[in-house]
């Protein structure tokens, strides 16, 4: 299990290390949330100590820490609507480079992050790479609607579950103010159809189906030695 960990960890730092080393000069960047994007800021900490000048939109209060304490400057989209690049982690990637992210609740920043950039680097390991999208899909839904959002879901076919805190009664509140609700869908056949359905239920704020961005993405997978780039 330890080995297995291992494994894993070298992976991400791989996949992390090489999405850091695409970064030039002058970037804007927006930084997901997750482990993998930590390692990416590990190694670009490094860069910007031997004079690299960049900034980066952070997707949540824990990214915004771990910037701060590796001298990443930061920015907002108000002050740079338009980004370079945006590199962020994913639970699942699809063969068409459709994603499902979210564990970590922070998806809609992530989203945000990935729409207003130009192009959007994926760092992850082997085990994420899937042949069709399923399970777990996040959706951030407001509080007051939380109830007739889970019927909805139901109605799609899935069974969705309010997360709850780990040391925190209650619910998960995200950076935002808002719930997530966990949904579990059997394999997704169209998840383009499944986030637009998703998207239109009154008090979803966003589900954590990444399919818009296709075109742009470029997925980097690691692994112990090197790494995989599919574009
Ligand atoms: C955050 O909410 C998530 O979307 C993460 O980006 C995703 O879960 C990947 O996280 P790891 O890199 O930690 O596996």
């Amino acid at each position: 299990m330890a080995e297995h960990s291992e494994a894993i960890n070298a992976a991400k730092r791989a996949a992390g290390y090489h999405a850091a080393d695409m970064v030039e000069d002058g970037m804007v960047l927006g930084m997901g949330t997750g482990s993998t994007v930590f390692y990416m800021m590990e190694r670009l900490s490094g860069r910007i100590r031997d004079g690299l000048s960049v900034s980066g939109v952070p997707t949540s209060y824990q990214t915004a820490i771990r910037a701060r304490e590796n001298n990443i400057p930061l920015t907002t989209l108000d002050d740079n609507p338009m980004l370079d690049l945006a590199i962020d982690g994913a639970d699942q990637v699809d063969p068409a480079r459709c994603l499902i992210k979210g564990r970590g609740a922070a998806h809609t920043r992530e989203k945000c992050v990935a729409a207003a950039a130009f192009q959007l680097i994926v760092v992850v390991d082997e085990a994420k790479i899937v042949k069709r999208l399923s399970g777990m899909v996040p959706i951030e839904c407001i509080p007051f609607a939380a109830t007739p959002v889970m019927n909805q879901l139901r109605s799609f076919g899935g069974v969705p579950r309010l997360r709850d805190g780990t040391k925190k009664d209650g619910p998960v509140i995200t950076d935002n103010g808002n719930f997530i609700v966990d949904c579990r869908f059997d394999e997704i056949d169209n998840p383009t159809e499944l986030e637009a359905l998703i998207a239109m239920v009154p008090g979803v704020v966003e589900s954590g189906l990444f399919t818009g961005f296709t075109d742009k993405t470029t997925v980097i997978v690691g692994n112990e030695k090197k790494c995989r780039v599919i574009t």
